[in-house]
Protein backbone atom coordinates (compact mmCIF):
# COMPACT_ATOMS: atom_id res chain seq x y z
CA UNK A 1 0.00 0.00 0.00
CA UNK A 2 1.17 3.18 -0.56
CA UNK A 3 1.68 5.70 1.94
CA UNK A 4 -0.23 8.62 2.86
CA UNK A 5 1.23 12.02 1.57
CA UNK A 6 -0.02 15.15 2.59
CA UNK A 7 1.08 18.43 0.57
CA UNK A 8 1.58 21.87 2.17
CA UNK A 9 1.62 24.57 -0.41
CA UNK A 10 3.14 27.88 1.39
CA UNK A 11 1.56 31.27 0.02
CA UNK A 12 0.93 33.36 2.95
CA UNK A 13 3.68 36.01 1.97
CA UNK A 14 3.41 39.05 0.18
CA UNK A 15 6.76 39.00 -1.58
CA UNK A 16 7.87 42.50 -0.51
CA UNK A 17 10.48 42.10 -3.60
CA UNK A 18 7.80 41.96 -6.15
CA UNK A 19 6.95 45.38 -5.03
CA UNK A 20 3.06 45.19 -5.56
CA UNK A 21 0.07 45.59 -4.25
CA UNK A 22 -0.65 42.05 -5.11
CA UNK A 23 0.59 39.08 -3.68
CA UNK A 24 3.06 36.89 -5.05
CA UNK A 25 1.99 34.20 -5.22
CA UNK A 26 -0.84 35.49 -7.38
CA UNK A 27 1.66 37.24 -10.44
CA UNK A 28 1.32 34.94 -12.95
CA UNK A 29 3.69 33.16 -15.04
CA UNK A 30 3.06 31.20 -18.46
CA UNK A 31 -0.58 31.79 -18.36
CA UNK A 32 -1.43 31.04 -14.44
CA UNK A 33 -0.74 32.36 -10.89
CA UNK A 34 2.05 30.79 -9.50
CA UNK A 35 0.07 28.95 -6.78
CA UNK A 36 -1.84 27.52 -10.15
CA UNK A 37 1.30 26.23 -11.09
CA UNK A 38 2.22 24.56 -7.53
CA UNK A 39 -1.60 22.89 -7.01
CA UNK A 40 -1.62 21.74 -10.45
CA UNK A 41 1.90 19.75 -10.18
CA UNK A 42 0.92 18.65 -6.52
CA UNK A 43 -2.26 17.35 -7.80
CA UNK A 44 -0.40 14.93 -9.98
CA UNK A 45 0.99 13.51 -6.90
CA UNK A 46 -1.79 12.93 -4.13
CA UNK A 47 -5.44 13.88 -4.45
CA UNK A 48 -6.48 17.01 -4.12
CA UNK A 49 -8.28 17.05 -0.49
CA UNK A 50 -4.74 15.74 0.64
CA UNK A 51 -3.13 19.54 -0.44
CA UNK A 52 -3.64 22.46 1.94
CA UNK A 53 -2.36 25.72 0.67
CA UNK A 54 -1.34 28.66 3.96
CA UNK A 55 -3.23 31.63 3.04
CA UNK A 56 -2.15 35.35 4.55
CA UNK A 57 -1.89 37.85 1.93
CA UNK A 58 -4.99 38.47 0.30
CA UNK A 59 -6.46 35.42 1.28
CA UNK A 60 -9.35 35.64 0.21
CA UNK A 61 -7.86 36.42 -4.02
CA UNK A 62 -5.76 33.33 -3.33
CA UNK A 63 -8.52 31.29 -2.22
CA UNK A 64 -10.83 32.40 -5.67
CA UNK A 65 -7.61 31.37 -8.04
CA UNK A 66 -8.32 27.98 -6.32
CA UNK A 67 -11.92 27.69 -6.81
CA UNK A 68 -11.60 25.04 -8.97
CA UNK A 69 -9.69 22.49 -7.38
CA UNK A 70 -10.91 21.34 -4.10
CA UNK A 71 -7.72 21.86 -1.89
CA UNK A 72 -8.26 22.92 1.67
CA UNK A 73 -7.28 25.97 3.03
CA UNK A 74 -5.20 27.50 6.55
CA UNK A 75 -4.84 30.77 7.51
CA UNK A 76 -1.80 32.60 9.02
CA UNK A 77 -2.88 35.49 10.09
CA UNK A 78 0.60 36.90 10.62
CA UNK A 79 3.37 35.78 8.74
CA UNK A 80 5.65 34.97 10.83
CA UNK A 81 8.04 32.49 8.58
CA UNK A 82 7.96 29.55 7.04
CA UNK A 83 8.18 27.45 10.10
CA UNK A 84 5.14 29.39 11.29
CA UNK A 85 3.10 28.51 8.36
CA UNK A 86 3.67 24.93 8.36
CA UNK A 87 2.68 25.26 11.98
CA UNK A 88 -0.77 26.39 11.28
CA UNK A 89 -1.40 23.07 9.89
CA UNK A 90 -1.37 21.11 13.08
CA UNK A 91 -5.07 21.17 13.64
CA UNK A 92 -5.95 19.97 10.01
CA UNK A 93 -3.46 16.64 9.78
CA UNK A 94 -0.78 16.43 12.47
CA UNK A 95 -2.55 13.08 13.90
CA UNK A 96 -2.31 11.67 10.24
CA UNK A 97 -0.22 9.13 9.41
CA UNK A 98 2.85 8.97 6.41
CA UNK A 99 4.47 11.86 5.19
CA UNK A 100 4.35 15.62 4.89
CA UNK A 101 5.39 17.52 1.48
CA UNK A 102 6.13 20.96 2.05
CA UNK A 103 6.51 23.38 -1.12
CA UNK A 104 6.89 27.29 -1.31
CA UNK A 105 4.34 28.89 -3.75
CA UNK A 106 6.20 30.81 -5.33
CA UNK A 107 8.48 27.70 -7.55
CA UNK A 108 5.82 27.04 -10.30
CA UNK A 109 8.87 24.86 -12.30
CA UNK A 110 8.66 22.08 -10.27
CA UNK A 111 7.60 19.14 -11.96
CA UNK A 112 5.40 16.26 -10.36
CA UNK A 113 8.16 13.33 -11.40
CA UNK A 114 11.18 15.48 -9.53
CA UNK A 115 8.32 15.40 -6.44
CA UNK A 116 7.43 11.79 -6.53
CA UNK A 117 11.40 11.36 -6.81
CA UNK A 118 11.28 13.07 -3.10
CA UNK A 119 9.18 11.25 -1.95
CA UNK A 120 10.27 7.61 -2.58
CA UNK A 121 14.16 8.27 -1.54
CA UNK A 122 12.35 9.38 2.04
CA UNK A 123 10.20 6.44 1.55
CA UNK A 124 13.09 4.03 1.17
CA UNK A 125 15.13 6.11 3.99
CA UNK A 126 15.58 5.72 7.72
CA UNK A 127 16.04 9.72 7.98
CA UNK A 128 13.68 12.47 9.14
CA UNK A 129 13.49 14.04 6.25
CA UNK A 130 14.70 14.56 2.73
CA UNK A 131 15.11 18.09 0.98
CA UNK A 132 15.71 18.90 -2.41
CA UNK A 133 18.91 20.87 -3.16
CA UNK A 134 21.10 22.31 -5.87
CA UNK A 135 24.04 23.91 -6.99
CA UNK A 136 23.62 27.20 -8.00
CA UNK A 137 26.15 29.81 -9.99
CA UNK A 138 25.06 32.83 -8.20
CA UNK A 139 23.17 31.37 -4.75
CA UNK A 140 22.48 34.52 -3.49
CA UNK A 141 18.73 35.11 -2.22
CA UNK A 142 18.95 30.98 -1.37
CA UNK A 143 19.37 29.49 2.10
CA UNK A 144 22.94 27.50 2.13
CA UNK A 145 22.57 23.68 2.96
CA UNK A 146 25.76 22.37 5.08
CA UNK A 147 26.43 19.06 4.97
CA UNK A 148 28.25 16.81 7.39
CA UNK A 149 31.01 14.12 6.76
CA UNK A 150 28.63 11.55 5.81
CA UNK A 151 27.18 14.37 3.29
CA UNK A 152 23.61 14.33 5.41
CA UNK A 153 22.05 18.09 6.32
CA UNK A 154 23.95 19.40 9.30
CA UNK A 155 22.30 23.13 8.60
CA UNK A 156 20.13 25.03 6.79
CA UNK A 157 21.71 28.86 6.99
CA UNK A 158 19.95 31.43 5.43
CA UNK A 159 21.67 34.23 3.32
CA UNK A 160 21.53 37.21 6.18
CA UNK A 161 23.23 35.05 8.87
CA UNK A 162 25.69 33.77 6.50
CA UNK A 163 28.92 34.02 7.60
CA UNK A 164 31.43 34.54 4.56
CA UNK A 165 32.43 31.11 4.29
CA UNK A 166 29.24 29.82 4.57
CA UNK A 167 28.20 32.14 1.69
CA UNK A 168 30.58 31.20 -0.31
CA UNK A 169 28.71 27.36 -0.31
CA UNK A 170 26.73 27.08 -3.70
CA UNK A 171 24.49 24.15 -2.46
CA UNK A 172 21.18 25.55 -1.84
CA UNK A 173 17.93 24.52 -0.74
CA UNK A 174 15.11 24.16 -2.90
CA UNK A 175 12.14 25.12 -0.01
CA UNK A 176 11.03 21.66 -1.14
CA UNK A 177 10.97 18.47 1.08
CA UNK A 178 9.10 15.40 2.58
CA UNK A 179 9.25 14.61 6.14
CA UNK A 180 8.32 12.15 8.22
CA UNK A 181 4.80 13.16 9.74
CA UNK A 182 5.08 11.63 12.98
CA UNK A 183 8.60 13.52 13.27
CA UNK A 184 7.80 16.48 11.63
CA UNK A 185 5.15 17.32 14.29
CA UNK A 186 6.43 16.10 17.54
CA UNK A 187 9.40 18.45 16.34
CA UNK A 188 8.26 21.63 14.92
CA UNK A 189 7.36 23.61 17.73
CA UNK A 190 11.57 23.72 18.59
CA UNK A 191 11.42 26.37 16.06
CA UNK A 192 12.28 29.38 17.80
CA UNK A 193 12.43 32.92 16.06
CA UNK A 194 15.84 33.58 17.24
CA UNK A 195 17.14 35.69 13.83
CA UNK A 196 17.53 38.74 12.66
CA UNK A 197 13.77 38.77 10.99
CA UNK A 198 12.77 37.43 14.18
CA UNK A 199 10.86 34.55 12.23
CA UNK A 200 10.36 30.75 12.59
CA UNK A 201 12.53 29.41 10.08
CA UNK A 202 11.22 26.29 8.65
CA UNK A 203 14.99 25.52 7.87
CA UNK A 204 15.79 24.74 11.21
CA UNK A 205 14.19 21.46 11.31
CA UNK A 206 17.60 19.53 10.34
CA UNK A 207 19.90 21.35 13.00
CA UNK A 208 16.67 20.38 15.49
CA UNK A 209 16.45 16.58 14.03
CA UNK A 210 20.23 16.38 14.13
CA UNK A 211 19.87 17.12 17.95
CA UNK A 212 16.90 14.28 18.63
CA UNK A 213 19.78 11.70 16.83
CA UNK A 214 17.63 12.47 13.49
CA UNK A 215 18.88 13.09 10.17
CA UNK A 216 18.28 14.94 7.35
CA UNK A 217 19.03 13.87 3.80
CA UNK A 218 19.53 16.10 0.42
CA UNK A 219 18.42 15.12 -2.61
CA UNK A 220 20.32 17.09 -5.20
CA UNK A 221 19.28 18.06 -8.34
CA UNK A 222 21.53 18.26 -11.35
CA UNK A 223 19.32 20.91 -13.06
CA UNK A 224 18.33 23.49 -10.98
CA UNK A 225 16.02 24.74 -13.83
CA UNK A 226 12.73 23.84 -12.14
CA UNK A 227 13.72 25.05 -8.66
CA UNK A 228 13.50 28.54 -9.42
CA UNK A 229 12.19 30.38 -7.49
CA UNK A 230 10.35 33.69 -7.64
CA UNK A 231 10.64 36.78 -5.39
CA UNK A 232 10.95 39.83 -7.79
CA UNK A 233 9.57 40.46 -11.52
CA UNK A 234 12.86 40.11 -13.32
CA UNK A 235 12.83 36.36 -11.92
CA UNK A 236 9.14 36.45 -13.46
CA UNK A 237 9.72 37.28 -16.39
CA UNK A 238 12.55 34.55 -16.70
CA UNK A 239 10.03 32.06 -15.75
CA UNK A 240 7.48 32.99 -18.07
CA UNK A 241 10.01 32.94 -20.73
CA UNK A 242 11.34 29.34 -19.92
CA UNK A 243 7.48 28.21 -19.47
CA UNK A 244 6.57 30.23 -22.99
CA UNK A 245 9.79 28.63 -24.79
CA UNK A 246 8.42 25.21 -23.44
CA UNK A 247 5.23 25.41 -24.73
CA UNK A 248 6.13 26.53 -28.02
CA UNK A 249 8.91 23.85 -28.63
CA UNK A 250 6.05 21.20 -27.11
CA UNK A 251 3.86 22.80 -29.92
CA UNK A 252 6.64 22.45 -32.88
CA UNK A 253 7.58 18.90 -31.81
CA UNK A 254 3.96 17.96 -32.42
CA UNK A 255 3.61 19.38 -36.11
CA UNK A 256 3.43 22.76 -35.54
CA UNK A 257 5.37 25.90 -37.74
CA UNK A 258 6.07 28.63 -35.09
CA UNK A 259 7.53 31.98 -36.75
CA UNK A 260 9.74 33.92 -34.18
CA UNK A 261 9.34 31.04 -31.66
CA UNK A 262 10.73 33.22 -29.08
CA UNK A 263 8.33 36.01 -30.05
CA UNK A 264 5.05 33.86 -29.04
CA UNK A 265 2.89 33.70 -26.04
CA UNK A 266 1.20 30.42 -25.78
CA UNK A 267 -0.43 29.38 -22.90
CA UNK A 268 0.31 25.65 -21.62
CA UNK A 269 -3.98 25.07 -21.45
CA UNK A 270 -4.23 26.21 -25.43
CA UNK A 271 -4.21 22.44 -27.68
CA UNK A 272 -3.35 22.89 -31.66
CA UNK A 273 -3.65 20.51 -34.36
CA UNK A 274 -0.67 19.63 -36.71
CA UNK A 275 0.60 21.73 -39.40
CA UNK A 276 -1.06 24.72 -37.79
CA UNK A 277 1.02 28.50 -38.80
CA UNK A 278 1.67 30.71 -35.89
CA UNK A 279 2.83 34.00 -37.13
CA UNK A 280 5.65 35.59 -34.87
CA UNK A 281 3.95 37.80 -31.65
CA UNK A 282 0.63 35.78 -31.88
CA UNK A 283 -0.72 34.96 -28.85
CA UNK A 284 -3.01 31.63 -27.95
CA UNK A 285 -4.35 32.42 -24.50
CA UNK A 286 -6.33 30.30 -21.86
CA UNK A 287 -8.66 27.43 -23.37
CA UNK A 288 -7.92 27.91 -26.73
CA UNK A 289 -8.22 25.05 -28.93
CA UNK A 290 -6.79 25.14 -32.47
CA UNK A 291 -7.70 22.21 -35.42
CA UNK A 292 -5.43 20.91 -37.90
CA UNK A 293 -4.04 23.70 -40.57
CA UNK A 294 -4.72 27.17 -39.10
CA UNK A 295 -3.20 30.15 -39.84
CA UNK A 296 -2.75 32.37 -36.67
CA UNK A 297 -0.95 35.89 -38.66
CA UNK A 298 1.29 37.66 -36.61
CA UNK A 299 0.50 39.86 -33.36
CA UNK A 300 -2.95 38.22 -33.13
CA UNK A 301 -4.43 37.53 -29.69
CA UNK A 302 -6.60 34.38 -29.73
CA UNK A 303 -7.94 33.89 -25.94
CA UNK A 304 -10.64 30.87 -25.08
CA UNK A 305 -11.85 30.51 -28.48
CA UNK A 306 -12.04 27.45 -30.67
CA UNK A 307 -10.96 27.14 -34.28
CA UNK A 308 -12.12 24.29 -36.04
CA UNK A 309 -9.79 23.22 -38.98
CA UNK A 310 -8.44 25.18 -42.18
CA UNK A 311 -9.09 28.87 -40.29
CA UNK A 312 -7.04 31.81 -41.27
CA UNK A 313 -6.55 34.50 -39.06
CA UNK A 314 -4.56 37.07 -40.28
CA UNK A 315 -2.42 39.60 -38.59
CA UNK A 316 -3.29 41.85 -35.44
CA UNK A 317 -6.38 40.32 -34.92
CA UNK A 318 -7.87 39.87 -31.78
CA UNK A 319 -10.89 36.74 -30.73
CA UNK A 320 -12.14 36.21 -27.48
CA UNK A 321 -14.77 33.77 -26.26
CA UNK A 322 -15.69 32.73 -29.65
CA UNK A 323 -16.20 29.70 -31.92
CA UNK A 324 -14.76 30.26 -35.39
CA UNK A 325 -15.72 26.83 -37.74
CA UNK A 326 -14.03 25.23 -40.31
CA UNK A 327 -11.86 27.46 -43.35
CA UNK A 328 -13.12 30.71 -41.87
CA UNK A 329 -11.00 33.61 -42.83
CA UNK A 330 -10.72 36.65 -40.58
CA UNK A 331 -8.54 39.83 -40.62
CA UNK A 332 -6.65 41.22 -40.55
CA UNK A 333 -7.41 43.64 -37.80
CA UNK A 334 -10.79 42.25 -37.06
CA UNK A 335 -12.30 42.40 -33.21
CA UNK A 336 -14.52 39.33 -32.52
CA UNK A 337 -15.09 40.41 -28.82
CA UNK A 338 -17.33 37.86 -27.09
CA UNK A 339 -19.59 34.76 -27.69
CA UNK A 340 -19.29 34.86 -31.59
CA UNK A 341 -20.40 31.84 -33.52
CA UNK A 342 -18.67 32.24 -37.25
CA UNK A 343 -20.28 29.79 -39.46
CA UNK A 344 -17.94 27.28 -42.18
CA UNK A 345 -15.82 29.36 -44.46
CA UNK A 346 -17.60 32.93 -43.51
CA UNK A 347 -14.95 35.62 -44.39
CA UNK A 348 -14.74 38.62 -41.74
CA UNK A 349 -12.40 41.52 -43.33
CA UNK A 350 -10.11 44.61 -41.78
CA UNK A 351 -12.02 46.78 -38.96
CA UNK A 352 -14.53 44.87 -38.28
CA UNK A 353 -15.95 44.04 -34.92
CA UNK A 354 -18.30 41.27 -34.10
CA UNK A 355 -20.08 40.53 -30.31
CA UNK A 356 -22.67 38.31 -29.55
CA UNK A 357 -23.16 37.54 -33.31
CA UNK A 358 -23.87 34.04 -35.54
CA UNK A 359 -22.35 34.73 -38.62
CA UNK A 360 -23.87 32.27 -40.77
CA UNK A 361 -21.29 29.86 -43.28
CA UNK A 362 -20.27 31.60 -46.49
CA UNK A 363 -21.29 35.05 -44.98
CA UNK A 364 -19.31 38.08 -45.92
CA UNK A 365 -18.68 41.12 -43.89
CA UNK A 366 -15.26 42.13 -45.45
CA UNK A 367 -14.82 45.72 -43.97
CA UNK A 368 -15.72 48.30 -41.54
CA UNK A 369 -18.38 47.22 -40.11
CA UNK A 370 -19.71 46.40 -35.93
CA UNK A 371 -22.43 43.68 -36.05
CA UNK A 372 -23.94 43.13 -32.40
CA UNK A 373 -26.38 40.68 -30.84
CA UNK A 374 -27.31 39.53 -33.84
CA UNK A 375 -28.01 36.70 -36.07
CA UNK A 376 -27.12 36.56 -39.55
CA UNK A 377 -28.02 34.04 -42.36
CA UNK A 378 -25.70 31.71 -44.41
CA UNK A 379 -23.80 33.89 -47.55
CA UNK A 380 -25.45 36.73 -46.69
CA UNK A 381 -23.12 39.82 -47.68
CA UNK A 382 -22.82 42.89 -44.96
CA UNK A 383 -21.27 45.61 -46.64
CA UNK A 384 -18.68 48.35 -45.93
CA UNK A 385 -19.73 50.29 -43.27
CA UNK A 386 -22.92 48.68 -42.02
CA UNK A 387 -23.77 49.33 -38.54
CA UNK A 388 -25.90 47.33 -36.10
CA UNK A 389 -27.23 49.98 -33.76
CA UNK A 390 -28.22 47.49 -30.66
CA UNK A 391 -28.03 49.97 -27.94
CA UNK A 392 -30.98 52.17 -27.07
CA UNK A 393 -29.05 54.11 -24.07
CA UNK A 394 -30.56 51.29 -21.89
CA UNK A 395 -31.21 48.06 -22.95
CA UNK A 396 -29.47 46.30 -25.86
CA UNK A 397 -32.00 44.99 -28.99
CA UNK A 398 -31.39 42.16 -31.69
CA UNK A 399 -30.95 42.08 -35.24
CA UNK A 400 -31.72 39.40 -37.54
CA UNK A 401 -30.67 38.72 -41.08
CA UNK A 402 -31.89 36.04 -43.26
CA UNK A 403 -29.67 34.02 -45.20
CA UNK A 404 -28.48 35.10 -49.10
CA UNK A 405 -29.36 39.01 -47.96
CA UNK A 406 -27.69 41.87 -49.39
CA UNK A 407 -26.90 44.84 -46.85
CA UNK A 408 -25.24 47.85 -48.98
CA UNK A 409 -22.56 49.91 -47.38
CA UNK A 410 -23.30 52.14 -44.74
CA UNK A 411 -26.44 50.36 -43.64
CA UNK A 412 -27.85 51.23 -40.17
CA UNK A 413 -29.72 48.86 -38.58
CA UNK A 414 -31.21 50.06 -35.60
CA UNK A 415 -32.15 47.13 -33.36
CA UNK A 416 -34.69 45.26 -32.52
CA UNK A 417 -35.17 44.84 -36.51
CA UNK A 418 -35.25 41.32 -38.66
CA UNK A 419 -34.15 41.52 -42.33
CA UNK A 420 -36.08 38.65 -44.31
CA UNK A 421 -33.43 36.03 -46.26
CA UNK A 422 -32.39 37.24 -50.14
CA UNK A 423 -33.76 40.83 -48.96
CA UNK A 424 -31.74 43.68 -50.14
CA UNK A 425 -31.11 47.03 -48.15
CA UNK A 426 -30.30 49.70 -50.21
CA UNK A 427 -26.58 51.52 -49.19
CA UNK A 428 -26.68 54.28 -46.78
CA UNK A 429 -30.13 52.87 -45.49
CA UNK A 430 -30.98 53.77 -42.06
CA UNK A 431 -33.72 50.45 -41.56
CA UNK A 432 -35.46 50.95 -38.40
CA UNK A 433 -38.52 48.24 -39.38
CA UNK A 434 -38.65 44.46 -40.92
CA UNK A 435 -37.99 44.14 -44.41
CA UNK A 436 -39.70 41.33 -45.90
CA UNK A 437 -37.93 38.42 -47.35
CA UNK A 438 -36.94 38.76 -51.02
CA UNK A 439 -37.96 43.01 -50.94
CA UNK A 440 -35.65 46.17 -51.46
CA UNK A 441 -35.42 48.38 -48.95
CA UNK A 442 -34.19 51.90 -49.03
CA UNK A 443 -34.00 54.31 -46.20
CA UNK A 444 -32.67 57.45 -46.95
CA UNK A 445 -32.95 60.42 -48.60
CA UNK A 446 -33.40 60.95 -52.56
CA UNK A 447 -30.91 62.31 -54.73
CA UNK A 448 -32.11 66.10 -55.99
CA UNK A 449 -29.76 67.74 -58.67
CA UNK A 450 -29.82 70.94 -59.97
CA UNK A 451 -28.86 71.82 -62.94
CA UNK A 452 -26.30 74.65 -63.09
CA UNK A 453 -26.72 75.74 -59.87
CA UNK A 454 -23.38 77.15 -59.32
CA UNK A 455 -23.61 79.31 -61.76
CA UNK A 456 -26.39 80.86 -61.06
CA UNK A 457 -25.55 81.06 -57.22
CA UNK A 458 -22.54 83.17 -58.05
CA UNK A 459 -24.29 85.45 -60.10
CA UNK A 460 -22.59 84.99 -63.03
C1 LIG B 1 13.14 30.45 1.47
C2 LIG B 1 14.03 29.61 2.38
C3 LIG B 1 15.40 29.49 1.75
C4 LIG B 1 15.27 28.84 0.40
C5 LIG B 1 14.30 29.63 -0.49
C6 LIG B 1 14.00 28.81 -1.73
C7 LIG B 1 13.25 29.91 4.68
C8 LIG B 1 13.48 30.61 5.97
N1 LIG B 1 14.09 30.23 3.69
O1 LIG B 1 13.64 31.76 1.44
O2 LIG B 1 16.23 28.69 2.55
O3 LIG B 1 16.52 28.79 -0.24
O4 LIG B 1 13.06 29.84 0.18
O5 LIG B 1 13.17 29.50 -2.60
O6 LIG B 1 12.35 29.09 4.59
N2 LIG B 1 5.49 32.09 3.35
C9 LIG B 1 4.35 31.90 4.10
N3 LIG B 1 4.30 32.41 5.37
C10 LIG B 1 5.34 33.07 5.93
C11 LIG B 1 6.51 33.26 5.15
C12 LIG B 1 6.56 32.75 3.87
O7 LIG B 1 3.38 31.29 3.65
O8 LIG B 1 5.20 33.48 7.07
C13 LIG B 1 5.54 31.57 1.97
C14 LIG B 1 5.69 32.65 0.91
O9 LIG B 1 4.42 33.07 0.46
C15 LIG B 1 6.49 31.95 -0.17
C16 LIG B 1 7.28 30.89 0.57
O10 LIG B 1 6.68 30.75 1.84
O11 LIG B 1 5.66 31.34 -1.12
C17 LIG B 1 8.75 31.22 0.71
O12 LIG B 1 8.89 32.46 1.35
P1 LIG B 1 9.99 33.51 0.91
O13 LIG B 1 9.84 34.71 1.76
O14 LIG B 1 9.95 33.68 -0.55
O15 LIG B 1 11.33 32.73 1.35
P2 LIG B 1 12.80 33.03 0.86
O16 LIG B 1 13.34 34.22 1.56
O17 LIG B 1 12.86 33.03 -0.61
CA1 LIG C 1 11.29 32.76 -2.18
Amino acid sequence: MNPEINVVILAAGLGTRMKSRRAKVLHRAGGLTLVEHVVNTAMEITPPERITVVVGHQAEAVRKALSHRPVQFVEQAEQKGTGHAVMMCRGLFAERPGYVVVIYGDGPLLSAETLRRLIEKQIGSDTAATLITTILENPRGYGRVLLDSDGMVSAIVEEKAATPAQAAVRLVNSGIYCFRADLLWKYIDEIRPENLAHEYYLTDMPEIFRRAGHRVAPFELADPTELLAINNRVELAEVDAIMRNRKAKELMLAGVTIEKPETVTIDASVRMGIDCTVGPFAQILGNSVIGDECEIGASSVIRNSILAAGVKIEPFTSIADSRIEAGAHIGPFARLRMNNVIGVGAHIGNFVEFKNTRFGAGAKASHLAYLGDSEIGEQTNIGAGTITCNYDGIKKHKTQIGSNAFIGSNSTLVAPVEIGESAYVGAGSVITKPVPPKALALGRGRQVIKEGWVEKRKGK
